[in-house]
């Protein structure tokens, strides 16, 4: 990124403390497409506990606990997570959901080969390098056991954002004070190397639409 990385990521945690903030329930109590997707993956997959990046307010860690599986859900966003553990009280699922606040940007706080499914939807689009997209990705393959699945959406170089707003380099643009670095196939295949690539679906998400693809790996036995 042209600017100063650690800047912008300081400005997005800030932007989305305070949009969290302002906004309970910014993505309503529904599950995403996505997460209800990866449910069925991840049964079909003999998977019972499950590491969400991104979790946010924590609509699809809620809906994964309430379908049976044991959640980590992570974000950088403790007012985020401090709203879905308070849901997840409420909802009387809290004995299969944890919650940590966590950086992607650092290692993931889990020794190798310990989650047997791996979920971010609309995660690995934020304000991340290039670089610190790979990290995270090799990060994800080393916790997952070998089998596992990891599913992630991002936004991609169809949205109607891409190119709009500020641009900060390496494919992110800012735009109503949130960054997003728009996805291209090749990031998509490049992320796959070494995994078994099972699909990549085109969808919409929102108003705006937002455009994404949901992509579903595996890490080889
Ligand atoms: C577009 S929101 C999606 C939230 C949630 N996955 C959902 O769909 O409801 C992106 C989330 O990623 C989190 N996030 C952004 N950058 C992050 C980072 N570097 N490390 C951890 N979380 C981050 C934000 O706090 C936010 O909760």
């Amino acid at each position: 990124m042209s600017d100063n990385g650690q800047e912008l990521a300081a400005g997005q945690l800030r932007h989305w403390q305070s949009t969290y903030t302002a906004r309970p329930g910014m993505y309503g109590e529904q599950p995403s497409a996505p997460a209800v997707h990866a449910a069925a993956v991840f049964r079909a997959a003999g998977a019972r506990d499950v590491l969400e990046l991104g979790a946010g307010q924590g609509r699809d860690a809620l809906f994964l606990a309430r379908e049976g599986f044991t959640v980590q859900a992570t974000d950088f966003s403790a007012h985020g997570l401090e709203q879905l553990r308070a849901a997840a009280r409420a909802q009387h699922v809290d004995e299969r959901v944890t919650t940590a606040v966590h950086d992607v940007r650092e290692p993931l706080p889990l020794p190798d080969a310990t989650v047997d499914a791996v979920f971010a939807h609309m995660l690995l689009c934020m304000a991340l390098t290039t670089e610190e997209i790979h990290g995270l990705v090799d990060e994800v393959r080393r916790v997952l056991r070998p089998g596992g699945v990891f599913v992630y959406t991002v936004r991609h170089t169809g949205d109607a954002h891409y190119g709009a707003g500020t641009a900060h380099g390496d494919g992110v643009y800012e735009h109503g004070g949130f960054a997003v670095h728009f996805f291209d196939r090749d990031l998509v295949d490049a992320l796959a190397e070494d995994w078994a690539l099972e699909e990549v679906h085109a969808f919409d998400e929102g108003d705006l639409p937002r455009r994404l693809w949901r992509v579903t790996q595996a890490r080889p036995r």
